[in-house]
């Protein structure tokens, strides 16, 4: 038996509910961990809430589509993206279903090796953010020499273009509130406050222009700042403003319909991740816990 958390209906957290299943033995490819931290990401509580559909037949609903954790048990011919999964491992999950769970059983494709740098709350909230900045820097073609602004740089997701856009070399102008700025300056990136300005703010941080955007935020004031100071609409991403986007001729990135989902680059993305932090390019911040 497990713990595991599940909505009971669509709304607020009190839709939520703890129950105690059984948890079956793990088949052919597949491998059951022991979940140490589930990786909360604005996904999960947009599929609860009913912001994509209130089908009552997905009721009650597993959470989650990572976390971090040890490897407990393994069925026959278990290999991830790093190799044959072996119990006692200490791993990343990402893409799963039903995180939110002290146990799962889930297919070896979706386990990667735990990096030794991060902790297992840092492991846990490493790879949905991760292969999203991955596949968003990638569609933007942001490289060394480029200046890129990143939009919600302070969030989960980009803090990961920023580190990313960083260690590919090039120069970083990310919107965040004031008392994010210190973080960010330490992670390489140029902090600008959002809000009223915000373009001049930006031409004064970049007087040589803009070559690409990456926005999380999904504002009207990401979308018109991004289409001002970036001439090629395709070397602007919004993984928020779907509707915008798509009238804009942005490049949309994600499970939204008509949005490119990216399978294959965020897939291979997440061994790239992992080494980056081995090799301490990458930090996570967590929240809280
Ligand atoms: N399409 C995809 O593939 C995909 C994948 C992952 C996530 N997403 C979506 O992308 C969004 C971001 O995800 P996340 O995990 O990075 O969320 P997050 O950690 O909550 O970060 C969101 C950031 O938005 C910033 N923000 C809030 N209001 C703002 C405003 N008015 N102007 C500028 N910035 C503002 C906040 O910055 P401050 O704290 O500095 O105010 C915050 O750090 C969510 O809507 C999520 O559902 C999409």
């Amino acid at each position: 038996m497990a713990l595991k958390v599940v909505a009971t209906g669509f709304g607020g957290p009190e839709v939520l509910s703890v129950v105690d299943e059984p948890v079956r033995d793990p088949g052919p490819g597949e491998v059951s961990v022991q979940v140490r931290a589930v990786g909360t990401n604005p996904m999960d509580y947009k599929v609860f809430s009913g912001a994509f559909g209130r089908d009552p037949s997905l009721l009650p609903m597993a959470l989650g589509t990572e976390a971090s954790g040890v490897v407990t048990e393994v069925g026959g011919q278990a290999e991830g993206p790093a190799g044959p999964v072996r119990a006692g491992d200490e791993v990343a999950l990402f893409r799963i279903e039903g995180a939110y769970a002290a146990q799962v059983v889930v297919p070896a494709s979706a386990v990667v090796p735990k990096p030794s740098t991060l902790s297992f709350e840092e492991s846990g909230g490493l790879l949905l953010t991760g292969c999203t900045a991955v596949h968003a820097l990638a569609v933007t073609a942001v490289g060394s020499g480029d200046t890129v602004i990143v939009h919600g740089a302070s969030g989960g997701v980009g803090l990961m273009a920023v580190q990313l856009a960083v260690h590919a070399g090039a120069r970083v102008v990310g919107t965040a509130r004031p008392s994010a700025h210190d973080y960010l300056r330490r992670l390489g990136a140029h902090p600008v406050a959002y809000g009223d300005g915000l373009i001049e703010r930006i031409r004064g941080l970049a007087p040589d222009g803009i070559d690409a955007a990456v926005d999380t935020v999904g504002t009207d004031e990401a979308i018109e700042t991004s289409v001002a100071l970036v001439s090629d609409r395709h070397r602007i991403v919004t993984i928020a403003a779907f509707k915008r986007g798509f009238e804009l001729g942005l490049r949309v990135i994600g499970g939204a319909p008509g949005a490119d989902p990216g399978t294959e680059i965020r897939s291979a993305a997440r061994m790239e991740l992992v080494k980056l932090a081995n090799a301490g390019a990458l930090r996570v911040l967590v929240a809280s816990t």
